[in-house]
């Protein structure tokens, strides 16, 4: 049983309780999987998904994984809404649990705008990414993914290389996988890594080819070309001569490593197009997984305000 209401970071959520919904997402997979779409658990809940960001994989994935489920689901796009109008989100959010929502699955670009959210209705609120606090799905699909091909997450060395500053998913992973007992090795270049990360426990390095030494997971980052102010880099070619994972960087990582990346990718900066649609790539999983583990997180979600 989760004990919050919400899941606004992966810092609120304990062991048991990732491994409580890494475990739920394995049957929901089956659902995923099969020839029918289709199981009871949000039959009569509501789900609304409030996006103020772009978003393809997680707002799709949130919206099947409802509709698999059998919820009620409705999405709003800032843009075509009463936001556009000027409408604050504590209204909005107001607003929809005035309708009778359940759950609602934010995206903002303001770190924290899901957190004060979530204090301001009686709905439980998903954190769907943060400006460039949290990702808490994305880590939890990640997760599972390296469960799924490794068998376990303890002990396993995962490097996680880019645009460790602006990255959400860099934030939530980190809190996830060490949580896991993962060794969590960051690369990036100094413009790109935050300010004291070698204090928070963290291994950080400026040196990829040392992150990815003997790893069994390299997970690349997108660089955030809508939130990167110019100068941080030199040029695109140079950043992936440095930094982006290649056939030579990835050879020093264990012969079984895993590639992942949390899309949508740019290929040729972060990530070689060869290495993305490779043999070690479990890009294509993690999308597939997105869906089974946001139908786990509702389910989960669903039961603990049944109870
Ligand atoms: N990984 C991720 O959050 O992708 P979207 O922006 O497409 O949702």
């Amino acid at each position: 049983m989760l004990k919050n209401k919400d899941i606004v970071s992966m810092n609120d959520l304990s062991a048991e309780e990732i491994q409580e919904i890494l475990r739920t997402a394995e049957f929901m997979k089956n659902i995923v999987v099969s020839g029918n779409k289709k199981a009871p658990n949000l039959q009569g809940k509501s789900v609304v998904t409030l996006f103020y960001e772009n978003s393809t994989r997680t707002r799709m994935s949130f919206e099947l994984a409802s509709k698999y489920m059998s919820a009620a689901s409705a999405n709003i796009s800032a843009s075509a809404s009463s936001v556009a109008k000027g409408e604050t989100l504590l209204d909005t959010g107001r607003t929809l649990d005035m309708m009778g929502t359940d759950i609602i699955i934010i995206r903002h670009p303001m770190s924290g705008a899901p957190a004060l959210l979530s204090r301001h209705v009686n709905a439980s609120v998903i954190n769907a990414g943060d400006g460039m606090n949290e990702h808490p799905s994305q880590a939890l699909l990640d997760m599972f993914t390296i469960k799924e091909h490794k068998g376990r997450i303890e002990g396993l060395k995962v490097a996680i290389i880019g645009d460790v500053y602006h990255s959400r998913v860099a934030r939530s992973n980190m809190w996830g996988l060490s949580k896991m007992g993962a060794e969590v090795v960051l690369a990036s270049p100094p413009t790109l890594m935050p300010l004291h990360m070698d204090k928070t426990g963290f291994k950080v390095t400026y040196d990829v080819e040392e992150a990815v030494r003997d790893a069994d997971a390299v997970m690349c980052l997108r660089i955030q070309k809508e939130r990167q102010q110019a100068g941080l880099f030199p040029s695109v070619r140079e950043y992936f001569d440095f930094f982006g994972l290649d056939q030579k960087k990835l050879a020093l990582a264990k012969p079984d490593a895993i590639v992942m990346h949390p899309g949508p990718m740019n290929r040729g900066t972060e990530i070689s197009s060869f290495i993305a649609d490779g043999r070690q790539s479990v890009v294509c999983n993690q999308v597939q997984n997105g869906v089974a583990v946001r139908m786990a997180m509702l389910h989960l979600l669903a039961r603990r305000r049944s109870e």
